[in-house]
């Protein structure tokens, strides 16, 4: 198929580009590079041996997205374009409503307009908001976010579940829970500007050097070790999750349907700093600071409905993803050139 890849310069987009090459599909990028860089497409190329068409402008502009359906034929689309800061979001609510949601409203109209009828969205576990049980199950109900960016997967959902029972689309929602890792090359990885909200990227940073130690923020949480656990996913096997979304979704039965991608296995944050830590033999030196805001204790999948009706599950460890994620930071202590 040829695929419109939306996003596809970002951390997940990027190596979902790469499996999507490697198995024989054509791939078009679209990104405006507000939150990725122009590297990371000349380093997909390289490990995929090929010339990847680029657009850079932003999925909020009607005009120009609709040009780019009028100038090419895509069979299916994969949107990963947004923004993705829970903090941030909480400050700036209009930039996340507005970019998330006006950058899906171009992508589903230009899709109607030319035929386009295959979508694989990339949602969050973020939908699940804070009274789910775990593991989590894609059939909870309701649907909510404890922060704006969340909501904004919410109404995506809502949004293009919608469209796809109204125009004859096939579309699948991944919701993922915490993407970490990098390529086994060490060339395309994660790499967030400024200081790193999320646990791997921090905890890579101390290990190369460019912060001192970490804060855990929390340790008094009724889990085994105080810590909060998290399903951490190796984005080798998110990535693996789309291409199989992709490769079913004409045996879809229902026009629009969620799946949990992760792997059924929570992991505490202690339990990272040692998986960490024994997977690069590089020590992270931490200190217990007070809980971060907005916490849950424990957040997993049941990735059983991926597993049945994708037939994709996880095949990577805790460890590969640490050693997998010192690779790329090891290799690019400042993230991408430029
Ligand atoms: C994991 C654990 C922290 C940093 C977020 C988004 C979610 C999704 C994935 C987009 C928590 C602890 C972290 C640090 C720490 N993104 N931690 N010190 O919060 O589970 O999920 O990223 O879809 O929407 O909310 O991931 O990596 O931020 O935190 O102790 O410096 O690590 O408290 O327990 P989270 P995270």
């Amino acid at each position: 198929m040829h695929v419109l890849v939306a996003g596809g310069a970002g951390f997940i987009g990027s190596h979902t580009v790469v499996q999507l090459k490697n198995a024989g599909h054509d791939v078009t990028i679209v990104d405006d590079f507000d939150n990725s860089k122009a590297t990371a497409v000349a380093r997909v190329e390289a490990l995929t041996d090929s010339h990847i068409p680029l657009h850079v402008f932003d999925l909020c502009d009607p005009d120009k997205t609709e040009a780019l359906f009028a100038a090419e034929r895509f069979d299916a689309v994969i949107h990963f374009a947004g923004h993705k800061a829970v903090g941030e979001s909480v400050q700036e609510p209009l930039k996340y409503y507005k970019n998330n949601l006006d950058s899906t409203f171009s992508l589903l109209r230009a899709m109607a307009t030319h035929g386009v009828r295959r979508l694989v969205f990339s949602s969050s576990a973020t939908v699940y908001g804070d009274e789910s049980p775990q593991p989590s199950q894609e059939t909870y109900r309701p649907l909510q976010s404890s922060n704006p960016y969340g909501w904004t997967k919410v109404m995506n959902e809502q949004i293009i579940g919608d469209v796809a029972r109204a125009g004859g689309f096939k579309v699948a929602l991944l919701r993922y829970f915490n993407p970490v890792g990098a390529h086994a090359s060490g060339t395309i990885g994660e790499d967030p500007q400024g200081i790193p909200n999320n646990l791997m990227p921090f905890i890579s940073q101390v290990a190369v050097g460019r912060r001192d130690k970490l804060t855990v923020f929390g340790d008094d949480y009724d889990t085994a070790d105080g810590t909060c656990e998290r399903d951490y996913i190796h984005v080798e096997d998110l990535a693996a999750g789309h291409l199989a979304a992709l490769e079913h979704i004409d045996e879809m039965v229902e026009p629009v349907r969620a799946f949990n991608l992760g792997t059924g296995v929570p992991t505490s944050v202690l339990g990272m700093i040692k998986a960490f830590e024994t997977a690069t033999g590089v020590p992270i030196p931490y200190e217990v600071g007070p809980r971060r805001a907005g916490d849950l204790p424990v957040t997993f999948a049941d990735p059983s409905r991926a597993r049945d009706e994708l037939g994709w599950q996880t095949a990577k460890s805790i460890e590969d993803m640490c050693a997998d994620t010192w690779r790329w930071q090891s290799a690019n202590p400042q993230g991408y050139p430029g």
